[in-house]
C-alpha cells in the first residue's frame, strides 16, 4: 500500500460536519474557533480533513486560506452540491457532471482535491462514467486520490477494470459493523479504508447515559483499533476533542473489562 505521509499512529481524520449547525445541537464554531480546530489538527498530525457538503468546503476553503496551511493539509471533497433555493439544506449528493470539479475547487480555495470521493451509485454505468471523469481530472492535476464513499460490498464488485479508486469510506462504528466485510474486501484490493462516524453524529455519547468522555474514549478506542480500518473521520467542533481523541486512540485496544463494558451498551441498543 503507498505511503500516504501520515505521521505513524495517527489514524484520525477531522469530519466536515464540524463547521455546519445542520448536523449538531450545539450552536456552530465560530470562524475563529474553526480556525484554531484545524490548526489543532495540523499541529498534532491529523491531516486529512474531510468535507462532505458544498457548506463544508467554503468553510474548509477560508479556514485554510486564513491559516495559511494548505499545504499541510490532505482536503477529502464529496458530490454534494449547492441547489437553487436551497442555499441553507443539506441536500442528497448528484453524480459528478464535468463542469463540478472547478465548483469545489472554488469553494475550498484550492487548486487541487487529495482525495476526491465519489458517493457509491448502485448503477454500475453511472459509476464507471464518475470514475473516468475523475480520472480526466487527476490527469490535469486537480485531482490526486479517488475514493467511493456509503460504499457497500457489491459496489466493489461492479468496478470497471482498471479503476483508479484508492479509498473506501463508509460508516463503521461499534454499533454498526457492516462495513467490516466491505473493509476487509477492500484492503484484499489494496484499497485504504476510511471508517466514519465512530459516535453515530455524537448521539451514542448522550443516549448511553455514562460519563461521555469515557464512552467517547471507548468507542473511539473500539474502531481505530480494527485492523482493517486505515483512518477514522470525527466530527469535532472543539480543539479540546482534538487532543482527547489522539489521547484516546495512543491509548491502544480496549481492555476486557472495557470490552464488556462496550458489549453492554451494544447489546442494550440491539
Ligand atoms: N455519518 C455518515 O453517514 C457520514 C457520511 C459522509 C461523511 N461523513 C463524515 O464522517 C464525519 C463524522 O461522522 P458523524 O458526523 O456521524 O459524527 P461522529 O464523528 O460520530 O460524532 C461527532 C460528534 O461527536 C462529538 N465529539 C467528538 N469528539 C468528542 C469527545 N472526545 N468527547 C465528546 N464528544 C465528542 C462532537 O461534538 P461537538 O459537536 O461538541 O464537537 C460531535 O457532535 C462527518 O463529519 C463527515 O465528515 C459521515
Amino acid at each position: 500500500m503507498a505511503d500516504r505521509g501520515y505521521p505513524e499512529g495517527v489514524k484520525l481524520a477531522l469530519g466536515g460536519h464540524s463547521y455546519i449547525a445542520q448536523l449538531g445541537n450545539d450552536p456552530p464554531a465560530s470562524f475563529e474557533q474553526q480556525c484554531a480546530l484545524v490548526a489543532a489538527c495540523l499541529d498534532t498530525g491529523i491531516r486529512l480533513l474531510d468535507t462532505t457538503y458544498y457548506q463544508e468546503r467554503i468553510a474548509l476553503g477560508r479556514v485554510l486560506q486564513r491559516i495559511g496551511r494548505r499545504n499541510e493539509a490532505e482536503v477529502t471533497g464529496w458530490n454534494f452540491f449547492l441547489q437553487p433555493g436551497k442555499a441553507d439544506e443539506l441536500v442528497a449528493w448528484t453524480p459528478y457532471e464535468s463542469h463540478h470539479i472547478d465548483i469545489m475547487l472554488r469553494e475550498l480555495q484550492t487548486e487541487w482535491i487529495d482525495l476526491l470521493v465519489i458517493h457509491a451509485e448502485d448503477d454500475p454505468a453511472i459509476l464507471a462514467r464518475e470514475l473516468a471523469l475523475a480520472e480526466s481530472w487527476q490527469t490535469v492535476g486537480k485531482v490526486r486520490q479517488v475514493g467511493l464513499g456509503m460504499a457497500r460490498l457489491e459496489h466493489l464488485d461492479q468496478l470497471p477494470a482498471n479503476h483508479s479508486l484508492t479509498h473506501v469510506l463508509a460508516p463503521y462504528n461499534a454499533f454498526n459493523r457492516e462495513a467490516g466485510a466491505l473493509f476487509e474486501r477492500a484492503r484484499a484490493m489494496n484499497l485504504h479504508t476510511v471508517a466514519m462516524s465512530p459516535f453515530v453524529r455524537g448521539w451514542k455519547l448522550d443516549e448511553i447515559g455514562e460519563d461521555p468522555a469515557e464512552v467517547a474514549d471507548i468507542l473511539l478506542r473500539w474502531v481505530v483499533a480494527q485492523p482493517v480500518v486505515d483512518h477514522v473521520i470525527v466530527a469535532m467542533r472543539k480543539p479540546e476533542w482534538v487532543h482527547a481523541n489522539l489521547a484516546a486512540a495512543a491509548r491502544g485496544p480496549l481492555t476486557p473489562q472495557e470490552a464488556s463494558r462496550l458489549a453492554g451498551w451494544v447489546a442494550r441498543a440491539s
